[in-house]
């Protein structure tokens, strides 16, 4: 029997019960719903709502129905369409009718919303937990790889050059604003809906700061129509979700490109690698691949959620059940793709002699050429000129700068001197951009010892 089916004569037709049901992917709110329910009962009874005698009866029940959930015994049933109604079925049949007292100055509608926010909570712990994993991996790969020169990009063409150690820790500052962002995040989740009722709150005399206490909560929703309406911190918690993923997926293209042959930058592990059934050849960096391919679907995630909502009315709205599967999602392959992209990072080995030599093609001291006539009292502009017409003679000579002889620099203008080799040399253009956030050692080391210390 149905719980509301009180003013029903029908039975429900069998394809609507199916087609109502969240079930089959609220059951993953099990646990935060018992952990609501218990509070809630503790409360009633504080309130003497109910009985100090009844609420013991509800909550050993609950401890009960707890157990087997947890030992993957609860059976859950469509008939009882979602996980609320499955648990308070479950309790009357084990503690009979008091456990129709549970339900006293509540309303799915308020229940939902809480279980959502405790499941949030605990995930972007998680989550941010495994941020910080990444973020370490990527600080410890760019002290050990220090000494390591590379051309940095700009439409994909060389630029100027690095250290290997500046390009990751451009990605572990991206990370480390998304930590931030669920961190803040965080704040708008952890606000207790529960006594809201449906909508309108309730008569009973309820305590909703001590439920927040009891369950951990920073603050109390201040209009029940809100709290019912609101998942606004689902699309936020989405939004940073999505953004994270931009991040993950950005550097793994980086680890594809880098790991083609035609780069051989990186040497991804075999353990993260596969191979091809045809080529043997092959070794394919699929976990790159697939992380950026699952960047599409958290990006989906977002859109569904904020489509879903863009039209509905106040209060609850049956299309709300609609939040669940995509937000479940977005948080499995957010932890799932951040745990495997550090494990292969942390197994990722860089190609030091490659990236070297691919500095020493591509010009990317030209513009140390035109600061050096610009220390020379050079506007910059002519400078920029000078050194054009000086590539253009390279490229045509087949040289790079550095192979240019005093008598070649001097057709290009006179005040070239001796000192333009050292000057121009890769290691001394990049430790001369010794700005703050630049590329010198001196200034990667002070950033490396300063993102450790936060992050410990
Ligand atoms: N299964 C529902 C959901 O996920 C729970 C809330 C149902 N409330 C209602 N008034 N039908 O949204």
């Amino acid at each position: 029997m149905k719980l509301w089916s009180g003013r029903f004569q029908e039975d429900t037709d069998k394809l609507v019960e199916e087609f109502n049901a969240s079930i089959g992917f609220d059951y993953k709110l099990a646990k935060y719903d018992i952990q609501g329910s218990m509070a809630h009962a503790k409360m009633l009874a504080k309130c003497d709502i109910i009985s100090k005698e009844d609420s013991e009866t509800i909550i050993d029940g609950l401890k009960e129905i707890l157990k087997e959930v947890e030992e993957g015994k609860f059976e859950f049933s469509v008939e009882l369409e979602d996980i609320h109604m499955n648990i308070e079925k479950r309790l009357t049949d084990k503690v009979g009718p008091v456990g129709g007292k549970l339900h006293t100055a509540r309303s799915r509608n308020d229940q939902v919303a809480l279980d959502i926010r405790l499941y949030l909570r605990e995930q972007i712990e998680e989550i941010k937990e495994l941020i910080k994993q990444l973020q370490s991996v990527l600080l410890e790969l760019a002290e050990d790889n220090i000494d390591i020169l590379m051309p940095s990009y700009t439409h994909l063409q060389r630029a100027q050059p690095i250290r290997l150690a500046h390009h990751l820790i451009a990605y572990q500052q991206k990370f480390k604003r998304d930590y931030d962002r669920l961190t803040d995040c965080y704040k708008r989740v952890n606000i207790l809906p529960l006594g809201s009722g449906a909508l309108a709150g309730t008569k009973f005399p309820i305590d909703r700061e001590f439920v927040a206490k009891e369950l951990g909560f920073d603050g109390v929703s201040q209009n029940s129509m809100d709290a019912v309406s609101d998942r606004d911190f689902a699309i936020e918690f989405l939004s940073a979700g999505a953004t994270l993923m931009m991040h993950l997926s950005r550097f793994s293209e980086e680890l594809i490109i880098w790991s083609s042959s035609e780069f051989d930058f990186v040497n991804i592990s075999d353990a993260f690698c596969t191979g091809s059934s045809i080529m043997p050849q092959k070794k394919n960096p699929d976990i790159p691949e697939l992380i950026r391919g699952k960047s599409g679907r958290v990006y989906g995630n977002l859109m569904q959620l904020l489509v879903t909502m863009k039209g509905l009315t106040l209060a609850y709205n049956k299309d709300m059940q609609e939040d669940k599967e995509g937000l479940f999602d977005t948080v499995d392959t957010l932890k799932v793709s951040l745990e495997i992209f550090a494990r292969m990072m942390a197994n990722t080995t860089f190609n030091a002699h490659k990236m070297k030599e691919s500095t020493e093609g591509g010009f990317v001291n030209a513009t140390d050429v035109a600061d050096y006539l610009v220390d020379k009292d050079i506007p910059f502009r002519e400078a920029h000129e000078v050194v054009g017409k000086a590539v253009f003679y390279c490229i045509q000579n087949g040289k790079n700068l550095l192979e240019l002889t005093m008598e070649e620099w001097k057709e290009f203008s006179s005040v070239f001197e001796e000192d333009i080799y050292h000057t121009i040399a890769i290691e001394t253009c990049v430790d001369a951009r010794d700005t703050i956030g630049g590329p010198a050692r001196k200034e990667i080391e002070r950033v490396i010892a300063q993102e450790k210390k936060e992050l410990s």
